[in-house]
């Protein structure tokens, strides 16, 4: 059977109000491209016209601009999971313009087997290698797609030409069966290969191809500045000492590194740090970070979901992609972030609070607990289960009105039970082993910005009085946020009124 190739306004007209789109790649990478735009287009004419057209989307993280961008200024979105990060994709989110659920996103592929969220009327694929009986190579990054081409009724192919270099041999597609079947996964080192480098999908059920040449539009992190620089140095000092002090096995642990500026700049500490070895990675994503470090000889391996990397450095990868060859592997967001692998691996697992607790719980998404920022992402699937779960953050944001550190987070996303480190540009709390009250002591001391050091300790002191194993006064407990909301500085908090 020869598979058509079609427009993208073709495309877009068999998707119907209401469908359930599953989408391929995975924060931004190997998302499609032209397909969506012509689909918010579609939304805008319809809408002029009084007619409703919303449709439910299931992606593999976050997209871009051409996916979540398009097609949330469209108002096209009934439902959306797992993670958004774009800022017109938020504002809706903050809205309730769409039903919003952030989930784990080793999750969400199984849950969509389970059958929780009904069928995939339309998956829309982008591929950059094709042949003649159904098999497909995927670009920069895999996401859900495996579990989307099986499960689709309908196939949308965006088959992109801007790669000009093949990507055969960096995906590792892999679907584990589903319980009661469901065996171990078999990976016992992040280089270990369990799938195929091809996916496979019924040429009856595909609608089309749709040509595209659009590059994945990915902007460069943030250079590191003074506070993340010293982030990063903190955790490279504690890596360091952990392997002095026998806590670490001497080989080193595989390193799990979330996204954003702050993550980035731990991962350049780590590459300048002459004391931390040479590693490996098993994460969901790679940044520009961890290109220049494979380079430099410092990251041997990585095992990945996608390939973030800004435009240019992508360029660079594919100038010089036979060096990479052996290097990076490529797999579903489901086996990136598995927690059983991730418990056997023992990874080292480095994510990002927006605010901790003194206690040691953490919120990653919400502001103010309810403004939503991005969503949970891998985050918990790797800190959870991994051999030492570090979080960190700058301990104060907005030109210190902000403390990163309070006495009660405002939304929990980590618990105190799988936190076990915590870092600032100010130190680093290690929290294993210690109770309640101890966790408190380190955090304030070791993690709080000087300008909010007496101001924790007082809340300590208020909260003791009530007592109890986790000592909280509960009129207290969001004081700092309620002085930011009242008076735009948590360090206008006043206990006095509580006695
Ligand atoms: N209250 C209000 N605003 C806050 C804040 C707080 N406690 N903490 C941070 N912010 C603001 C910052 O001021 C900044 O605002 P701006 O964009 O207006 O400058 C913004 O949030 C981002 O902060 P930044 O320090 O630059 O963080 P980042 O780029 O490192 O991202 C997270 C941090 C938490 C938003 C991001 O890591 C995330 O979404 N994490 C959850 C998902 C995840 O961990 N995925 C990885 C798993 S592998």
């Amino acid at each position: 059977m020869s598979i058509p190739f079609i427009t993208a306004e073709e495309a877009a007209s068999y998707i119907k109000n209401g469908d359930n789109v599953g989408f391929s790649g995975f924060t931004a990478s190997g998302t499609p491209k032209v397909v969506t735009v012509a689909l918010a287009k579609r939304a805008r004419e319809l809408h002029e016209k009084g007619e409703p057209f919303k449709i439910n989307m299931f992606t593999g993280a976050s997209t871009n601009d051409h996916v979540d961008g398009e097609l949330s200024r469209a108002d096209a979105i009934a439902i959306r999971t797992p993670y958004q990060g774009h800022p017109d994709s938020r504002k809706l989110a903050n809205a309730n313009g769409m039903h919003y659920f952030d989930t784990h996103l080793s999750h969400v592929s199984q849950d969509l087997r389970y059958g929780f969220y009904g069928d995939i009327d339309v998956a829309i694929i982008e591929v950059t290698e094709m042949t003649p009986n159904g098999e497909f190579i995927l670009g920069a990054g895999l996401g859900m797609t495996p579990t989307l081409a099986m499960m689709a009724k309908k196939v949308i192919i965006e088959y992109s030409s801007y790669y000009k270099t093949s990507f055969r041999g960096f995906h590792d597609n892999y679907i584990s069966l589903d319980p009661p079947h469901r065996r171990e996964i078999p990976i016992y080192k992040p280089s270990d290969r369990i799938g195929s480098t091809v996916i496979k999908i019924d040429p009856e059920k595909i609608i089309g191809i749709v040509p595209s040449n659009a590059s994945e539009s990915i902007k460069p992190f943030t250079a590191p500045d003074e506070i993340t620089q010293k982030i990063g140095d903190n955790v490279c000092h504690f890596l360091a000492e952990q392997l002095r002090t026998g806590k670490m096995p001497k080989e080193f642990l595989p390193i799990q590194s979330g996204v954003g500026n702050v993550a980035n700049a731990v991962l350049y500490g780590l590459g300048e740090n002459p004391d931390i070895p040479q590693f490996e990675m098993y994460t969901e994503v790679i940044q520009d970070a961890v290109m220049h470090l494979m380079e430099e000889g410092k990251c041997k391996f990585a095992s990945t979901c996608a390939l973030t990397f800004s435009d240019d450095a992508m360029l660079h990868f594919m100038d010089n992609i036979d060096f990479f060859r052996d290097k990076i592997l490529m797999r579903p967001g489901e086996i990136s972030n598995h927690p059983e692998v991730v418990r056997r691996l023992g990874l080292i697992a480095m994510n990002t609070a927006l605010e901790a607790d003194i206690f040691g719980n953490v919120n990653s998404t919400h502001v103010l607990g309810t403004k939503m920022m991005n969503g949970i992402g891998g985050s918990a699937d790797f800190c959870r289960n991994a051999y030492l779960s570090i979080f960190s953050c700058p301990s104060v944001q907005k030109g210190g009105k902000i403390s990163a550190i309070v006495p009660m987070v405002s939304h929990v996303d980590h618990s105190e039970h799988s936190v076990k480190i915590l870092v600032t540009e100010q130190g680093v709390a290690d929290l294993r082993g210690k109770d309640p009250v101890q966790r408190a002591q380190t955090i304030i001391e070791n993690c709080a910005h000087p300008a909010y050091k007496e101001i924790l300790w007082d809340y300590l002191k208020l909260a003791q009085k009530t007592g109890g194993h986790t000592p909280h006064n509960l009129h207290a407990a969001f004081s700092l946020h309620e002085a930011l909301m009242e008076k735009g500085d948590m360090r206008e908090v006043d206990f006095s009124i509580y006695g």
